[in-house]
């Protein structure tokens, strides 16, 4: 079932939006050679504490930790670990916060240190093909769309759009209807509403698409080793156009 959320829960997501994405650029400022996914991850948690609220991820299905941390050929929830980031690696910090009962959603990738030419290619493509989709999410447009303008572009790059996984509506728990693929049809699937609050967040390969399932039953990496990058906003569907609620530009 599609709800569609009151002003009142927009506005309580929104204020969960805002602090998830004044996290996000404090992570950014932490990432460094030497950090390991473990402290990001406890870093989040005492942020989110410190500010009233709690990581919705943790526990969610049996999710253990606060984040979703995943590296190189990660494509997505993986496990915050001890081992320290180096020099050229690329991690994706994934978090849902709640904060008093409203939601929202964001993944960011972060370079650490330098990284190559091709990695920087693949991230600016999968922010850009995140925006690309985003400018699709408008009253009377339909779902297909998103995914037709994400995966053009990206295809269109030299790169793979990951078919495993696809953002999601979003509000009072993590995942709702409708399922929001990265790739598709434009004109086909069902007709986006004012007041839907969806996640878009592409994630987009070097290599192959395809995904493999870690023993943990968790973590999906790519099945040929290359690496995975994805950029996630928690978006409402406005009179106005898409309006996204986790913006780092406002906070
Ligand atoms: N934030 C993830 C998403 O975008 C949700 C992960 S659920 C978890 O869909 F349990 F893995 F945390
Ligand atoms: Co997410």
């Amino acid at each position: 079932m599609i709800t569609r959320k009151s002003s009142r829960e927009i506005s309580m997501m929104e204020e969960a939006g805002k602090l998830l994405a004044s996290c996000h650029k404090e992570i950014a400022k932490l990432i460094q050679p030497g950090i390991t996914t473990k402290e990001i991850d406890e870093f989040v948690e005492g942020y989110l504490a410190k500010h009233g609220a709690t990581a919705e991820q943790k526990g969610y299905n049996g999710y253990p930790y606060a984040t979703c941390a995943s590296v190189n050929d990660e494509i997505c929830h993986g496990f915050p670990r001890e081992e320290q980031l180096v020099e050229g690696d690329i991690v994706t910090i994934d978090m849902v916060v709640n904060l008093n009962g409203g939601l929202a959603d964001s993944a960011w990738t972060y370079a650490v240190g330098n990284v190559d030419e091709k990695t920087k290619r693949l991230l600016e493509v999968t922010k850009e093909s995140l925006y690309k989709g985003i400018e699709q999410a408008k009253a009377g447009s339909r779902i297909g769309d998103i995914g037709h303008a994400i995966q053009t572009y990206a295809e269109g790059e030299g790169f793979s759009v990951v078919k495993d996984f696809t953002g999601h509506g979003i509000g009072p728990t993590i995942h709702e209807d409708p399922h929001i693929p990265h790739f598709g049809e434009a004109g086909k699937g069902i007709r986006l509403k004012e007041g839907m609050v969806v996640t878009i967040e592409p994630m987009i390969n070097e290599g192959a698409w395809q995904s493999k399932m870690d023993s943990n039953n968790w973590t999906a990496r790519t099945t040929d080793g290359g690496r995975s990058a994805q950029y996630e906003h928690t978006i409402v569907i406005t009179k106005e156009g898409p309006k996204i609620l986790t913006d780092q530009e406002n906070v």
